[in-house]
């Protein structure tokens, strides 16, 4: 493995083969959270600070998780109670956080190139957790791993991202990494939250719902990001629901082993049928699951990096 830098900001920080690592790691940690004792004492004595701007449940809750499981000190900040309400930049933030010598900062901010901006600030490894609309690379690498146990290999799998892909970071990660191993990746949502330019070569752009899901592998459903204003760009929820929505007929043109992914949180009955999800026909669950892991192989690599 090549990987070496002090941050992981971007899907593209990683080659195919550090993707492979990191999953390899990571299925290495999943171990133990399935053990009765679930703590290892890999990271004992690091400290790790979550900085979340943006609402957060399973990112955040799975990085402390990590951290714990780990055996690093796991310090949260929620934002509403900290300093910048009174008006304190992120620069300030960082730069007071510092002095108390974290080792990392686990960032989720609204605006893109916020955590690149963090690891310009800081000494400290940071990881982006999410930055407005432009990458979630945990993401990626848990959906990769998600993908990976089910299926094996990537290469010439058939993924299908159907929604809002102009606002999603997790659609943005996603691509280049199912890309950058080998996927062929097809999209499809309403127009007006389709990518304007698409540069890779193995992307493009499907008709119709039913020619996304027909010849999927695998689909990941995202959903309209309405914090991120998605909803002037549709004329409607209902709109939306008719054309856009992955029902059970419109699952049944899938192929039997189909998989479909969704980052959450999901708006039931909106960009999915509830039912399918409490028919346990995804693999939601699962990549809960593997969030823990691969965050966990994240922190593990980033850190153990560091002089001691
Ligand atoms: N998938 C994801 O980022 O979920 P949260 O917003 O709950 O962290």
């Amino acid at each position: 493995m090549s990987f070496n830098k002090k941050d992981f900001i971007s899907i593209n920080d990683l080659t195919a083969s550090d993707i492979h690592h990191f999953i390899e790691i990571a299925k290495e940690f999943k171990k133990v959270s399935l053990k009765g004792i679930k703590k290892v004492p890999t990271l004992r004595g690091k400290t790790a600070i979550n900085l979340f701007y943006e609402p957060s449940t399973r990112t955040r809750l799975s990085f402390e998780i990590a951290q714990k499981r780990l055996s690093a000190d796991s310090l949260n900040i929620a934002v509403s109670q900290s300093s910048v309400i009174k008006g304190e930049s992120l620069r300030d933030t960082i730069l007071n956080l510092e002095s108390m010598n974290p080792d990392v900062f686990v960032i989720r901010h609204g605006e893109s190139g916020a955590a690149y901006f963090v690891s310009e600030v800081t000494k400290a490894s940071v990881i982006n957790a999410g930055d407005g609309t432009n990458e979630h690379p945990t993401q990626c690498l848990l959906d990769i791993m998600t993908v990976m146990e089910k299926k094996g290999d990537i290469k010439s799998l058939k993924v299908s991202v159907i929604g809002d892909i102009c606002h999603s970071r997790v659609a943005r990660s996603d691509i280049y990494g199912f890309a950058k191993l080998g996927a062929e990746i097809c999209l499809y949502g309403p127009h007006s939250l389709l990518p304007k330019l698409i540069e890779l070569k193995n992307v493009r752009i499907a008709e119709s719902m039913e020619e996304a899901l027909r010849h999927a592998d695998v689909v990941i459903m995202l959903r309209i990001q309405k914090e991120r204003a998605s909803y002037y760009f549709i004329p409607s929820i209902e709109e939306y629901r008719n054309f856009f929505q992955l029902t059970p007929s419109l699952l049944s043109l899938s192929a039997k082993d189909v998989m479909i992914l969704h980052p959450g949180p999901v708006n039931r009955d909106v960009e999915i049928a509830g039912s399918i999800i409490d028919d346990n026909k995804t693999h939601i669950f699962k990549q809960v699951e593997n969030g823990v892991a691969i965050r966990m192989a994240c922190l593990y690599i980033l850190l153990s990096r560091q002089k001691n």
